[in-house]
């Protein structure tokens, strides 16, 4: 085969709190990402923790204000050409303080208009149940995902969206990019993936790999739920792949970017494999933590392997035990550090572009896990400039997206990868999760809105839109 496949899911990838606005409209209650601050290039959010300040701007309370404009984005959508959208649920339009005891009406009618719109489009609906997104109540209530009675909360949402979807979705992630807390001294991190509450001088480390064991036991939870519900659901996880090369052939080198990549490839091994891997579980014992994790549950994780491994890839890094070049350190990696790769360009925000390393982490997954890969986030955030005759000439992005398709098509047509699809991420401009700015684009649809919030928020196409179009059009053919 020199094609990719006829069905192959050519899409776009947004979440709730980056495209829809409507923070507190049709019953929604306050969610994380609610409470988090505009930053900018270099410059981190804030997290309001304590709720909403007067004084401070919250990029996500409106963000392209989808919640109200989802029809005519989707005629946009369509007119690409796109048979996919990822997007996600947002929970607190489900359950707004996350343990309610009865559903919202209102939100669960707003995800069936919007999963309606996109079908009678000939859109497939890719949901994502949490992207960077949990109930603020449930930080407040119960520390987050470090308490176990979260994993129930989290259960019951599923069951109330899968079942009431169970005949318009069919492809379902659970967590977005639940590694990311594998970096684990980042607040943005341990806020957007679990919301934890740490009490004064506790081991982090620890609690957020208890965070993350009651994470992975409830995405098994759901998988085997949502198989009951449906059994032709096909429920996958989410990752965050960010290949780590060796900067030396030094063994050392290579030893530690195995154990930087283990640190992150932990999670999918459980999702996949249904057991906590050795090296996670020696390092517990090393380190004398006592994770909660009982012969029940260890079962729960063997029952719910999930169907497939949808992943992010924007980026690659490199580690080295070198003296005297550089870098900075690893906790815990015998004096490793990350530095960068001299072989590889980066973004305006230090994002190292790699489009070969993206054939390298397909091979690597498929061949970890032997399970479909779909590519759910793949994109350049850049700053576009607007010309004077009004378009958007964002040759860059296009060659970003050509390079890594090239070498995706590799993986599949060459090295015999099972892939599903691919949805760049930020298919229309929204909020960046990282930044909390507008001005980091994404798009192949333009939205008029800036950093402060500024802008008549009316869409335009750029040049990429008709570069996508005409690829998808052709299925990638020609590239
Ligand atoms: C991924 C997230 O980390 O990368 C998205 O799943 C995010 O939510 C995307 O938007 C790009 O990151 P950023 O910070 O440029 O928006």
């Amino acid at each position: 085969m020199k094609e990719l496949p006829k069905n192959f899911l050519w899409g776009g990838a947004v979440a709730a709190h980056q495209i829809e606005g409507g923070w507190n409209v049709g019953g929604k209650g306050l969610s994380t990402a609610d409470v988090m601050t505009a930053g900018r290039n270099g410059v981190s959010r804030k997290i309001t923790t304590e709720g909403i300040l007067d004084n401070e701007y919250y990029p996500n309370h409106e963000a392209i204000d989808f919640y109200h404009r989802y029809k005519e984005d989707i005629q946009l959508f369509k007119e690409m050409g796109l048979k996919a959208l990822r997007t996600s649920i947002n929970w607190t339009r489900i359950y707004p303080n996350g343990d309610d005891l009865e559903p919202n009406e209102a939100g669960l009618q707003f995800y069936d208009d919007l999963f309606d719109e996109l079908l009678v489009n000939g859109i497939e609906p890719v949901i994502t149940l949490s992207h960077f997104e949990i109930p603020l109540a449930l930080y407040h209530n119960y520390g987050g995902f470090r308490h176990k009675k979260v994993i129930d909360f989290f259960v019951n949402y599923a069951r109330t969206v899968m079942t009431r979807y169970k005949n318009k979705v069919k492809y379902w992630m659970t967590f977005n990019e639940i590694n990311n807390q594998a970096d684990g001294q980042h607040d943005l991190h341990t806020w957007t993936n679990s919301a934890i509450l740490f009490e004064e001088g506790e081991n982090r480390e620890a609690i957020i790999y208890q965070a993350a064991i009651n994470e992975l036991i409830a995405s098994a939870k759901v998988v085997k739920l949502g198989h009951e519900i449906n059994p032709d659901f096909q429920i996958g996880c989410m990752m965050a792949y960010v290949p780590v090369y060796p900067f030396s052939s030094k063994p050392e080198d290579q030893m530690a970017a195995l154990k930087v990549m283990n640190r992150r490839f932990f999670y999918s091994d459980v999702h996949a494999r249904g057991y906590v891997p050795n090296y996670v579980e020696k390092e517990w014992e090393a380190k004398g933590y006592q994770i909660n994790l009982t012969s029940d549950e260890r079962d729960i994780l063997r029952e719910g392997t999930v169907d497939y491994i949808g992943f992010s890839y924007y980026m690659s890094g490199a580690v080295t035990t070198l003296e005297n070049v550089g870098g900075y350190s690893i906790d815990d990696f015998s004096h490793a550090k990350w530095l960068e790769n001299p072989y590889v360009k980066a973004s305006d925000w230090g994002w190292q572009i790699d489009p070969v390393g993206l054939r390298y982490i397909l091979n690597l997954v498929y061949e970890r896990y032997n399970l479909p890969l779909f590519i759910v986030e793949n994109g350049f955030g850049a700053y576009d400039q607007i010309e004077e005759d009004g378009t958007i000439q964002d040759q860059y992005r296009i060659d970003y997206l050509q390079e890594h398709i090239q070498q995706m098509k590799l993986a599949v047509v060459e090295d015999g990868v099972e892939l599903m699809g691919y949805t760049p991420w930020g298919i229309i401009d929204i909020v960046s999760f990282g930044t909390g700015e507008m001005e980091k684009r994404y798009g192949f649809i333009h939205v008029d809105k800036d950093n402060q919030g500024n802008g008549s928020l009316k869409r335009s196409k750029k040049v990429s839109f008709d570069w996508y179009k005409y690829l998808i059009s052709t299925n990638a053919k020609e590239i």
